[in-house]
């Protein structure tokens, strides 16, 4: 019997300990560091519009069923898809799908660091006052000189994989809860004041327009709102997978994606409305590109009462963002050598930590020593850096492929059976979600793909 199926690496001890856990990992730089570069490089208004209805429409179902199969399945995402494509009576092949989710986190994480180091940095910048007053120009070569130091960048990326792996080796589900109960509130608290301050600029009337007033986006704009819809739910890689399959039977799937989705959103948008305002009062470039955040938000601390004590905290929240996110994106990875090698866990965190982190200094490469070596595939990108490539693989193919195949698992191939009883929720909900999954969903996937190539 399914419902008996136990997951060895334990359970979360209550629902609330996994929409934590959960909204950890779908909180991080995703929300306050990528989305508002991206939507600065792809114009506002639409791009944004685009990457809302991607969570409606495509995230919503899509974690829906990725904790689903999680919860049913109870071991890594290659043999949850295993087990579950034999009980359904389907081809093993499904175990790919395993696979390429477990690879793409491995990528992801390797550039997460590096930006996660970025951070670490600025909590020590910002501790020590250089921000007091400081220009925009003066914040800008604060950043300028971080990331055209290799060894500097090397040193942070080392010390966040070091904390990820640490906390990868004792179990996920030891203190997550406790950190994300308090310290997520507290993150929330520091961006309405961030946003408050924006409010006082004079310009924040021009970054609501500009975040809101559709316009023009062009054709790549829309596969990378997509592909972030993806990122910042941190679904089609598993991550969700795993920690649904801690999840103990009974609790309501549908809710729990409801508050996680609605919570990542608001961060984001707040994000948003912290930094553009910010841009517009200082004459800056809303496409300044992942330096965005290191840019702006200093010179609001820079400038705000209590500033110096706001920004350290600032900073310090976001790196804790960043490493609950961190710690999923590796956990499928950790689970499946756990499983399949018989490794034990700090063995297994040991040997995934050293792997990424080495991949990782292909990213600090491409901010100073490897800044000229780009490349360009026709159609789908210009001069794009290793740390570039890596990004565009993994969150706008590698991410909604997955997502693609899920929803194709769950709303086409796994019994109708099997699926309402595991998500066991309102007769009409279920039908929604399941209409959803089986022809929207797909569909736009589909459509944005074949948007990005040309072909339509
Ligand atoms: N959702 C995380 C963020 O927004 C990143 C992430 C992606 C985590 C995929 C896990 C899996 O920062």
């Amino acid at each position: 019997m399914t419902s008996e199926r136990k997951s060895i690496h334990g359970q979360w001890s209550s629902r609330l300990a996994f929409i934590l856990a959960a909204t950890g990992s779908a909180v991080g730089l995703g929300n306050i560091w990528k989305f508002p570069y991206i939507t600065g490089e792809n114009g506002g208004g639409t791009f944004v519009l685009v990457y809302l209805l991607c969570i409606v429409l495509i995230g919503v179902p899509i974690m829906i069923a990725e904790i689903m199969l999680g919860r049913r399945g109870r071991q890594s995402p290659i043999n949850t898809m295993k087990t579950l494509a034999d009980e359904e009576r389907r081809n093993d092949h499904w175990v790919w799908l395993g696979w390429m989710g477990m690879i793409a986190g491995f990528l992801i994480l390797s550039y997460y660091s590096v930006i996660a180091g970025w951070a670490l940095s600025y909590i020590f910048r910002t501790a020590s006052g250089v921000f007091v007053g400081a220009t925009a120009d003066g914040v800008n070569s604060v950043f300028g000189d971080l990331v055209s130091d290799p060894e500097r960048l090397l040193a942070w990326h080392t010390i966040f994989m070091v904390m990820t792996m640490i906390v990868v080796s004792r179990g996920v589900k030891n203190g997550l809860e406790t950190a994300v109960r308090f310290l997520m509130p507290a993150l929330f608290a520091l961006l309405l004041m961030v946003v408050a301050y924006a409010m006082t600029t004079g310009y924040f009337m021009e970054g609501v327009q500009f975040m809101f007033t559709p316009g023009e986006i062009k054709r790549e704009g829309v596969l990378i709102a997509m592909g972030h819809a993806f990122f910042t739910l941190s679904l089609g890689m598993g991550a969700i997978m795993v920690y649904g399959s801690y999840l103990p039977k009974g609790t309501s799937i549908v809710q729990a994606t409801m508050f996680i989705a609605a919570a990542d959103t608001i961060v984001a948008l707040l994000a948003g409305l912290a930094i553009f305002p910010i841009v517009f009062a200082n004459g800056l470039e809303p496409g300044a590109g992942p330096g965005l955040i290191f840019k702006t938000l200093p010179i609001a601390f820079g400038q705000m009462e209590a500033g110096t004590l706001i920004g350290t905290a600032f900073f310090v929240l976001l790196v804790f963002a960043a490493w609950t996110s961190a710690i999923s994106l590796i956990e499928p990875v950790v689970a499946w050598l756990v499983e399949n090698k018989g490794m034990n866990r700090l063995y297994a965190s040991v040997w995934t930590g050293v792997a990424t982190w080495f991949l990782g200094l292909g990213t600090i490469f491409s901010f100073n020593i490897w800044s000229d070596k780009t490349w360009s595939i026709p159609y789908l990108f210009k001069n794009y850096s290793f740390f570039d490539t890596l990004d565009y693989l993994t969150a706008n193919v590698m991410l909604p492929l997955g997502g693609l195949f899920i929803a194709i698992f769950a709303a086409w191939l796994m019994r109708e059976t099997s699926s309402r009883d595991e998500l066991n929720t309102y007769n009409g909900l279920y039908k929604l979600w399941r209409i959803l999954l089986r022809y929207v969903t797909p569909i736009a996937v589909i459509i944005v793909f074949l948007k990005a190539v040309s072909v339509i």
